[in-house]
């Protein structure tokens, strides 16, 4: 069998420009950035990499440049949902880590708790509820365990998305999000629930993945696609088809909007 590729491969194959900035893409996101000079790699290829399961996770690193700014894409993610480890995306984000990126923007597909931040609208992140009781550094042996979350999300990073939002004329909002496990949707009650606690948004994906990049000292921001309004909140049927359909259809907005937010990283 051949060898599987690790971070010291790859920055190998790749040359010597340093990977400042990492982006994970979630559901059905894959290949929307115009990269240049890009090289691919399956997950399969890579050293500890988990397989995505979910239909429409392409499961690929991409690294490449757009507008002078190298980035490496983890274009397809697993979740805690697929196969019980809530720390699944460790070594995909460790390897990042070790490609040199200082800075991690995450994206995601979630439901909306409040009426003004609608279907097909754009948020950024700006604190989570960990609903799920579930830790990503639960094991962790070493005293960087005890991360500290006070600022989990860069607020440089979430001015630059604010910024590039104003150059291409996108609305964005922002507002906390909340992670449950999945993979079944949320119930009328809890979303209630949630709301009361101050959540504005719920999804299944970025808060282990925040809590990872934190431990591995990372900056990090996170703009999530507004699929549909939360359980109970509107008569639209939740399913995962749906998610799949409006993140899609969002495809141009978040395009420009990373387009003019990597520029930032020079
Ligand atoms: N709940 C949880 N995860 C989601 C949702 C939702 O309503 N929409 C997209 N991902």
């Amino acid at each position: 069998m051949k060898r599987k590729l690790n971070s010291k491969d790859i920055s190998q194959l790749i040359g010597n420009a340093p990977v400042r900035v990492g982006l994970v893409l979630g559901s059905g996101l894959g290949g929307i950035l115009p990269l240049k000079e890009v090289s691919e790699f399956d997950y399969e290829e890579l050293a500890d990499f988990d397989e995505t399961s979910v239909t429409g996770h392409q499961g690929k690193l991409m690294i490449g440049s757009i507008n002078e700014t190298k980035v490496a894409i983890l274009s397809g993610r697993t979740h805690y949902y697929e196969n019980g480890k809530s720390d699944t995306m460790r070594e995909p984000i460790e390897f990042l880590t070790k490609l040199g990126i200082s800075h991690l923007f995450l994206t995601n597909a979630a439901g909306s708790l409040k009426q003004n931040i609608p279907t097909g609208s754009l948020m950024v992140i700006k604190d989570h509820i960990n609903f799920s009781g579930l830790n990503p550094l639960i094991g962790e042996k070493s005293e960087e365990r005890f991360v500290n979350l006070t600022k989990a999300y860069n607020n440089g990073m979430i001015e630059a998305i604010f910024t590039a939002a104003k150059e291409n004329n996108l609305k964005i909002s922002q507002g906390v999000y909340a992670w449950f496990s999945g993979p079944s949707f949320e119930t009328p009650a809890e979303i209630k629930a949630l709301n009361m606690l101050g959540a504005d948004a719920v999804g299944m994906s970025t808060v282990p993945e925040t809590i990872l990049a934190n431990f591995f000292g990372l900056k990090v921001a996170a703009i999530s696609i507004i699929t549909n309004m939360a359980a109970g909140l509107s008569e639209e049927k939740i399913s995962h088809d749906q998610t799949k359909h409006i993140a899609k259809s969002c495809e141009k907005k978040l395009q420009k909007l990373l387009i003019s937010l990597l520029r930032n990283f020079k």
